[in-house]
């Protein structure tokens, strides 16, 4: 809370008595709250006690020095504002004090008109200093809470979106969202950080949102897809990204999205990246001449295997859902060319109980 400095409370500190009558009649003349101390010792104590806006420190004291006062003062109360008072013979200490983080100082005798100058100012100061503090307190929560609304807007929109998919394309029902399930589970079980996993789930809901730039009548198509077609079909990768760019500010959640039907060897798309460093078919690499082979995330890598495992374990509209069995065959069958490998194995290796899971909910939907 701010003070006015009329009712500033001021400590002074001086081991002459007379010195401390003087200024403190003055100062409690005009109106500040005052205190006295004969020595250092006193002087830590009664600030201890009681909230001090400013010390007048003596530098030349018995007992304990006003510049080890200081030092105390300044570690323990920073807020306090002090001011040194010296003899002209200190003047030397008194400067050396300001760097320790007084204020200023006055040299004795003291000027009434001086001090008064002095005081005003330093309390002025102490209190500008805290007025903005508490406005970077106050901006640092106001942007917290912004941050939390935009996120909570952002979250929204992602699941209208994927809602938005889902209403539109009956066979991709339910995918995204078995999809996330699986994707957090074995994002935990490799150890990504938990801002990672976050970031694939958000990806996960919604990697198949560009879907809603493909036609109906080709993603309800019962028979094979033409050559034109299923190049529609593959634009979904990079219609999601540009449909998310706008709102979703996180490369990495973009990336995914783009990037969820790329290969491990590199011959996926939309850009044909790679996972193995010794692929062949990194269409990227070729092109850019980079001998650094551009990769896709890890995160891609693990969307790429739940997308496809969920996808094989469905009902699509040309064909009927694959056999857990033969759709984990064909998982190992994929393993360093459509896969990574290392996914793959925890994949299947903590499947189990995701799969029973993924079974009752396709048995309950087929019920309904
Ligand atoms: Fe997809």
């Amino acid at each position: 809370m701010n003070k006015g400095n009329a009712k500033a409370s001021i400590l002074i500190v001086d081991d002459e008595s007379s010195v401390r009558g003087i200024i403190l009649r003055k100062l409690t003349q005009v109106g500040y709250y005052c205190d006295e101390a004969a020595n250092g010792n006193i002087a830590l104590k009664k600030i201890d006690e009681r909230d001090f806006d400013l010390v007048l420190l003596d530098i030349s004291m018995p007992v304990k020095s006003g510049t080890e006062v200081l030092q105390e003062i300044a570690s323990k109360y920073p807020d306090i504002a002090v001011i040194m008072v010296t003899a002209i013979s200190n003047v030397e200490t008194a400067i050396q004090s300001m760097k320790l983080g007084a204020y200023d100082y006055i040299i004795k005798p003291v000027e009434l008109n001086i001090l008064m100058l002095s005081v005003n100012r330093a309390l002025e100061k102490r209190r500008l200093v805290r007025e903005n503090r508490d406005y970077q307190l106050h901006l640092e929560k106001k942007v917290q809470e912004q941050t939390e609304k935009i996120r909570e807007s952002f979250l929204n929109s992602i699941m209208s979106l994927a809602v938005a998919l889902e209403a539109k394309d009956e066979y991709t029902r339910g995918h995204s969202e078995r999809v996330t399930s699986s994707a957090v589970v074995i994002a935990r079980e490799m150890g990504l950080p938990d801002e990672m996993v976050e970031k694939i789930r958000l990806a996960s809901l919604v990697h198949d949102i560009g879907k809603i730039g493909v036609s109906e009548s080709i993603l309800g198509k019962p028979g094979k897809l033409t050559e034109d077609e299923y190049r529609h079909v593959m634009a979904h990768c990079e219609i999601g990204e540009r449909i998310l760019r706008p709102i979703v500010e996180d490369e990495e959640i973009l990336e995914m999205v783009r990037h969820h039907h790329e290969r491990y060897d590199g011959t996926g798309y939309p850009d044909g990246l790679a996972a193995d460093p010794n692929a062949n078919g990194a269409r990227s690499s070729k092109q850019s001449g980079d001998p650094v082979m551009k990769r896709f995330s890890v995160g891609s890598r693990l969307l790429a295997v739940i997308d496809a495992y969920d996808a094989m374990t469905s009902n699509r509209p040309y064909r009927k859902a694959l056999d857990i069995e033969v759709a984990r065959a064909e998982m190992e069958k994929g393993k360093g060319r459509q896969f990574d490998p290392k996914i793959v194995d925890i994949f299947l290796r903590v499947s189990d109980g995701l799969v029973a899971g993924h079974q009752k909910r396709s048995h309950a939907d087929k019920l309904t």
